[in-house]
């Protein structure tokens, strides 16, 4: 992997930022952002790289990211109940497949049973605020100061999951159950997407 051996060369930020994004954009974008030593990361530089629970469920994170940015950014009527419609859709597809092929596993190992409660209790939190914001016009004075607490709360679940409960799960779950729990969340997410649309 390019990354090990980037120490040895002098190389200004700007570089290493073009060479992580490249690496991103191949999908390497655990090892070289979060460290390759925590439990949960693919078997990079071991054998045929398989996809994990972990990447799949990043990936729908990132998206969140990105719709709950474009939301606060763009005004009513400029496409921002599209772009409301599109964030609705993305967090309840990816909590639903993600409650049931993330965290109902490791439910079952008393180390899983506090991150999984903390987690469902936000998920839930975060229906409800995406409830409220449904049903309201989204150009009424109350509604981007709404959405504004909605993203907060998206973002510190995010960052909650990646940097706690992804590790705390890593722990539990085997290599093995890793790439299938990716392929279940994944044919479920697809799936909850076309529901919920
Ligand atoms: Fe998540
Ligand atoms: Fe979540």
């Amino acid at each position: 992997m390019i990354v090990a051996d980037l120490s040895v060369f002098r190389l200004d930020a700007g570089l290493i930022d073009d060479i992580v994004n490249v690496a991103i954009a191949y999908g390497f974008m655990t090892a070289i952002t979060d460290g390759a030593a925590s439990p949960e990361k693919s078997k990079i530089g071991k054998g045929p790289m398989m996809e994990t629970i972990y990447d799949a469920l990043r990936e729908s994170h990132e998206t969140q990211r990105s719709l709950c940015k474009r939301l606060l950014r763009t005004k009513p009527g400029t496409g921002r109940d599209d772009i409301f419609k599109a964030l609705y859709v993305e967090l309840e597809a990816h909590a639903a497949s993600e409650e049931r092929y993330l965290y109902a596993p490791i439910l079952m190992d008393d180390n899983g049973l506090s991150p999984s409660r903390h987690a469902l209790a936000e998920h839930h939190e975060i229906e409800e605020m995406l409830e409220k914001l449904q049903s309201e016009p989204s150009n009424s004075p109350g509604w981007l100061p709404q959405a504004k607490a909605l993203s907060k709360k998206v973002h510190h679940h995010l960052r909650e999951e990646e940097k706690k409960f992804f590790q705390a799960s890593g722990k539990i779950l085997t290599d093995a159950q890793k790439t299938k729990l990716a392929k279940q969340y994944r044919r479920d997410f697809e799936r909850m997407k076309k529901v919920l649309a």
